[in-house]
């Protein structure tokens, strides 16, 4: 961010999105973005709040819920899930996730309102020009005859009635004046270029009314019944009503003004333009940046719903996991620009950065410590310390001071690559001070110094891309016989030598398997050994490679049968259905892929028979504590049960 940042809170907000249709990879990768963010000033030592949430309100919602047959509020609380459940798959941690049909926002909306309006800086007046109905603007009087809308390409219709108008155009000199003194006000700077150039026309008055009669989903003009409030006008606030604006001053002292704004480049007027000019009615101060980011495309056009070309990030996360999808995201894109998203470009830095470098220095330090060292992180010996090992204590050091310099710039592409640069020089490090060699020749003092310090670079690797890849980097911790839920502090991630030596390592994981290109892994509901119905073998005939156990391998199975006590279906995911089942005095959580074949009100009291020793899987972010069996054949699926009364716990032989 341009301009140096203070030495204070830290409080960063995604756009609120519109819950009018599901979740989509742009929608991801600005929330991503900022849970990213969030967790490096954390990590720093910084307050740090991070907001998210939906748009509930206007047009595109009302049009969506009519579609539907249900009313707006309840296409709300049904779309508002699929966020959540992303979110949750997506390993988001953030503080606050506000919607905007909640009071404490509609409260505070209708607060400011009814202060704006008496002082004069809202008033009535009557509207005579073109309008665009799905993305509620308004465009005025020109001589090009009839207008197509700027946002959506579609043609305006021409209306006239009587609205609320609030005085933006009375801010026009302020605004340019502040944004001209602010550099960081607005970034990258080429945006800021963008807005100037916007404010190099007359400004209009912003209409902040829609009468009911046209409109009648949004927040009710506290002084006026018959209209609601524009929906722009009412989802911007949401920066402040989350934060306590009017409600609770000591959390809005501490956290305003925000921090970072981000936002993708689609909505820049709207945050630069009406936002400040709003704000400053008010007597707020400005946000410090307004971060717009550029788009991901698919074939050099914006994905969208609509053009049938978007990414569904629940699909990428089936297939290759949340983490990696998180540092394609983050490492691939220069922030700013655009980029397109290919499934073979994910791969390529898939197999590059983490199979090939990061997994790879973890596969081969671990399986020399393990054969050389007794299993536990050798002590580096004192003498064996040559210009190798300062060289790479000096590139570690480097690679975390840099990848902060490069945060506070935005370039979170390049504060990836330093750490993907120090895993690589670790590998080359191996290639050139030849551990294996070492074994051989018994050279024990310089194999315990070389291991020591590939280990130590796996460390901060583990420390510095934990931001991007919780999930992935707590089992790295993990690997290197470290406690894996105790989050990583920036000071010991830029001190050499915190790896205790003496510390046993457990089983090396394999952290990143390859993928291979020409054949994508199934998804990882299904590879969890938790077979979907879809998937499920027909109890047919043995097919000509069917694969002959032994006894012993089926005994390894317990089969028990269990009683269904609830059932629901899990959001998001059409085909699945969450039990809560009892076994044997025991209450389990199972996620079954049996949606599509059983209501849910339907499944409590059944005695059914389930794998209880199967090892607890994330099933769409859900545990599931074992698998029910089922027979399914021809599209099929029946439940297997018991024949008659049968406790629940009893074994199934
Ligand atoms: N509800 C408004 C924002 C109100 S904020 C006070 C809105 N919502 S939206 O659902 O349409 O989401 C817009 C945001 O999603 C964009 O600004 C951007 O952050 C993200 N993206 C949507 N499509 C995108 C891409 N194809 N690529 C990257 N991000 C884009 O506008």
């Amino acid at each position: 961010m341009g301009e140096k940042m203070p030495d204070q809170h830290f409080y960063v907000t995604t756009p609120i999105y519109y819950v009018n249709d599901r979740p989509h990879i742009g929608h991801a990768y600005t929330t991503i973005l900022a849970d990213t963010l969030a967790q490096f000033q954390r990590m720093r030592g910084r307050p740090t709040r991070f907001l998210t949430g939906t748009d509930e309100h206007g047009q595109k919602v009302q049009r969506a819920a009519a579609k539907a047959g249900i009313t707006p509020q309840e296409h709300a609380d049904r779309t508002v899930v699929r966020f959540q459940e992303l979110w949750r798959r997506l390993g988001i941690r953030h503080d606050d996730f506000i919607r905007t049909t909640e009071p404490r926002h509609t409260r505070i909306v209708q607060r400011i309102l009814e202060e704006l309006h008496a002082r004069g800086q809202i008033y009535k007046a009557r509207y005579e020009g073109w309008y665009c109905v799905p993305c509620e603007r308004f465009y005025p009087d020109n001589d090009q005859g009839a207008p197509q809308c700027a946002e959506c390409g579609r043609e305006l219709e021409r209306i006239s009635e009587s609205n609320y108008f609030f005085k933006m155009s009375a801010y026009q000199d302020w605004l340019l004046d502040y944004i001209r003194q602010h550099p960081g006000f607005i970034q990258p700077d080429f945006r800021r270029n963008e807005t100037l150039g916007f404010l190099q026309k007359p400004l209009n008055d912003l209409c902040i009314s829609r009468p009911k009669a046209r409109l009648s989903w949004g927040i009710e003009l506290p002084f006026d019944k018959d209209y609601v409030t524009y929906v722009w006008f009412d989802a911007l606030i949401n920066y402040i009503s989350a934060i306590g604006y009017l409600a609770d001053e000591q959390a809005f002292r501490q956290w305003w003004p925000a921090t970072c704004h981000l936002i993708g480049k689609d909505i820049l007027i709207t945050h630069t333009v009406y936002w400040p000019t709003m704000l400053q009615a008010m007597g707020l101060p400005q946000p410090q940046t307004i971060f717009a980011h550029g788009w991901w495309l698919t074939g050099n056009s914006k994905m969208s719903k609509s053009a049938g070309n978007a990414v569904n990030p629940m699909d990428m996360i089936d297939q290759y996991g949340a983490d990696p999808f998180r540092y394609f995201l983050m490492a691939e894109m220069t922030l700013g620009q655009d980029c397109n998203f290919t499934e073979e470009a994910f791969i390529r830095r898939y197999n590059a950065d983490l199979a090939n470098d990061l997994g790879n220095l973890l596969s081969r330090t671990a399986k020399l410590i393990n054969s050389h060292c007794g299993g536990m992180i050798p002590a580096p010996a004192a003498g064996e310390d040559g210009p190798d090992e300062a060289a790479l204590r000096a590139g570690a050091g480097n690679a975390s001071r840099r990848l902060f310099e490069h945060l506070d710039d935005m370039r979170l592409d390049l504060a990836l690559a330093e750490v993907t640069g120090m895993v690589r020089e670790a590998n080359r490090y191996l290639e050139k001070r030849q551990p294996w060699t070492l074994a051989k020749q018994q050279n024990s003092g310089a194999l315990r110094t070389v291991l020591y310090h590939a280990a130590e670079i796996l460390r901060i690797a583990a420390g510095l891309l934990s931001p991007v890849m919780p999930g992935k980097t707590a089992a790295l911790r993990g690997a290197l016989g470290l406690n894996a839920d105790v989050p990583p502090v920036l000071q010991d991630l830029s001190a050499w030598g915190k790896l205790p030596p003496g510390i046993r390592l457990p089983e090396t994981p394999i952290l990143f398997p390859r993928i291979n290109a020409a054949a994508p892994k199934p998804p990882a509901a299904e590879s969890a050994g938790q077979p979907s119905a879809k998937a499920r073998p027909a109890a047919a005939a043995p097919a000509e490679n069917t694969i002959l156990a032994e006894y012993a391998d089926f005994a390894k199975l317990e089969l028990r049968t269990a009683r269904i006590l609830a059932a629901e279906p899990v959001a998001g995911a059409d085909r699945l259905l969450r039990l809560q089942i009892q076994v044997g005095g025991e209450t389990r959580q199972l996620v079954a892929g049996i949606a599509q074949h059983y209501q849910p009100d339907t499944l409590p009291g059944k005695t059914i028979v389930i794998v209880a020793n199967l090892k607890p899987a994330r099933i769409r972010g859900v545990e599931s504590q074992g698998m029910l069996l089922a027979a399914s054949h021809g599209g099929q699926l029946r439940l297997v049960t018991v024949d008659g009364e049968m406790p629940d716990g009893a074994q199934v032989k």
